[in-house]
């Protein structure tokens, strides 16, 4: 039974709609993906290469999306099936909806190590840590078999508890007092960082210019990080703005949402890496960054464990409404397609996800329990990864460009992108067909070639 478009949930303004997809786009990958490869890869020269690829590529990719959701205002599979009745487009939701459990799987698994650490960073445990402390902490919190899994399950819980409060009262709620939260705890950060002796040695890390650093392979990884920061290929965003309001102009909610992110990311950056530099320390990548370099140096600092429980935190924040967001997919299409109570629907999707989640954190580490292992050469934690981002992203970004570009019906599509919120968009839509037939396509058939190792 598919319930009466009169009764599903919508976010209940602009500002709603604008945080709590803000709240998805915003993440993990923020703290120890983007700044980490920005400082790697070029500095400014990447961040240059990555806003063209979210010129071409993510906000196509994010309006396309948003067509699809508010246009049919159903969750991830029924968009499809609504707008194209008895095909296989409808496939693209369902990838999502399998997408959106790999991805839960290890991002859970994550998020319970984060918030295992701002409650330690509550208990004064790092105070005085070394490198040696730090490493061991670390260490033991990735191969035991239990805590992990406990700290995963309550991160769950709080999940599944908001996303059971609905769309106006869970989501949109939360997101619109911590997004806020977030962006005043980053930037006290910043401060802190940016006051360090040496701080510019780290802002040199992040922005100093390397055009020669920029290679085809740097060239893909920024497509493709600007696909898993944004959320997009997975029908998270269709989903998202199956509850967006009538007057949201969908084309500069996709900008607003993308530069937002951008901010976060460069101020993520610019609180780390100045007091790793200030102490003498390499820049690192994902775990080791966040659960070692972080707590050792931000012990060093003066209100240094202050300055910790508000970065575990923020990390905490951005974390979980990411997670409402990727917990929404499935959640959406048991509610509306299986006809599931939105209650059931978060406790099936969430038993689930502790279920193949205990997976990923036992194979975590290569002395994990289960790290030994391996398909393909990689354990469950890495394949879940691997699958979610590198091969369904991709091909659901690409489907989804072919989808909008070819499928679906343009006079559809440009009533829904038309004059909202003032603003005349007439160019715009001629301009954004371009790039979706032609440009975003070609693009993402490069990226999907390239992660399965194709081109490299
Ligand atoms: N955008 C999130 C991050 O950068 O951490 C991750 C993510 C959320 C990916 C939601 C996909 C998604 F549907």
């Amino acid at each position: 039974m598919q319930e009466p478009k009169a009764s599903r949930e919508k976010f209940s303004s602009g500002l709603a709609v604008f945080f709590a997809t803000l709240g998805s786009a915003v993440g993990l990958g923020n703290i120890w993906k983007f700044p980490y490869l920005t400082g790697n890869n070029g500095g400014g020269a990447f961040l240059l290469v990555y806003f063209l690829c979210i010129l071409l590529v993510g906000l196509p990719v994010m309006v396309s999306e948003f067509y699809i959701g508010r246009k049919t205002r159903k969750n991830a599979i029924g968009a499809f099936e609504q707008l194209k009745p008895k095909t296989a487009w409808k496939h693209i939701g369902s990838m999502g909806v399998f997408a959106s459990g790999l991805i839960m799987f290890f991002y859970s698994c994550v998020a319970g190590w984060v918030y295992f650490y701002l409650f330690k960073a509550l208990m004064g445990t790092f105070s005085n840590i070394t490198l040696e402390t730090a490493k061991s902490h670390f260490g033991s919190v990735v191969v035991n078999p239990v805590t992990p899994i406990l700290w995963q399950m309550i991160v769950m819980t709080v999940v599944s508890f908001i996303l059971i409060m609905g769309v106006q009262k869970g989501i949109e709620k939360i997101t619109k007092t911590l997004m806020p939260l977030l962006f005043l705890l980053i930037i006290i950060c910043d401060i802190r960082a940016l006051t360090l002796p040496g701080a510019s040695e780290g802002l040199n890390f992040l922005f100093h210019v390397d055009f020669g650093a920029v290679t085809g392979t740097v060239i893909l990884t920024a497509l493709g990080l600007a696909f898993f920061k944004l959320s997009l290929g997975m029908g998270t965003m269709v989903t998202y703005s199956s509850y967006f309001t009538e007057g949201d102009n969908l084309f500069s909610t996709a900008a607003k949402v993308a530069f937002a992110d951008l901010a976060v990311s460069m101020l993520a950056g610019m609180a780390v890496f100045p007091a790793v530099f200030a102490f003498g320390m390499e820049p690192s990548a994902g775990p080791g960054l966040l659960f070692m370099t972080i707590p050792l140096v931000f012990s060093k600092m003066l209100f240094g464990n202050v300055l910790l429980v508000a970065f575990f935190f923020l990390s905490s924040i951005a974390a979980t409404t990411a997670m409402l967001s990727l917990v929404e997919v499935p959640v959406a299409y048991l509610s509306e397609e299986r006809g599931l109570s939105r209650k059931a629907s978060v406790f099936v999707s969430s038993v689930v996800i502790v279920l193949f989640g205990t997976l990923a954190s036992l194979s975590a580490d290569s002395s994990s329990l289960l790290g030994g292992i391996t398909f393909f050469g990689k354990g469950f934690f890495d394949l879940f990864d691997f699958i979610s981002s590198n091969i369904i992203l991709p091909l659901g970004g690409l489907l989804i460009a072919l989808f909008v570009g070819y499928a679906a019906n343009k006079d559809d599509i440009k009533q829904e992108l038309m004059n909202r919120g003032h603003l005349n968009n007439g160019w715009m839509i001629d301009l954004f067909f371009f790039i979706i037939r032609y440009i975003t396509p070609a693009l993402l058939i490069l990226v999907f070639l390239n992660s399965l190792g194709i081109l490299s």
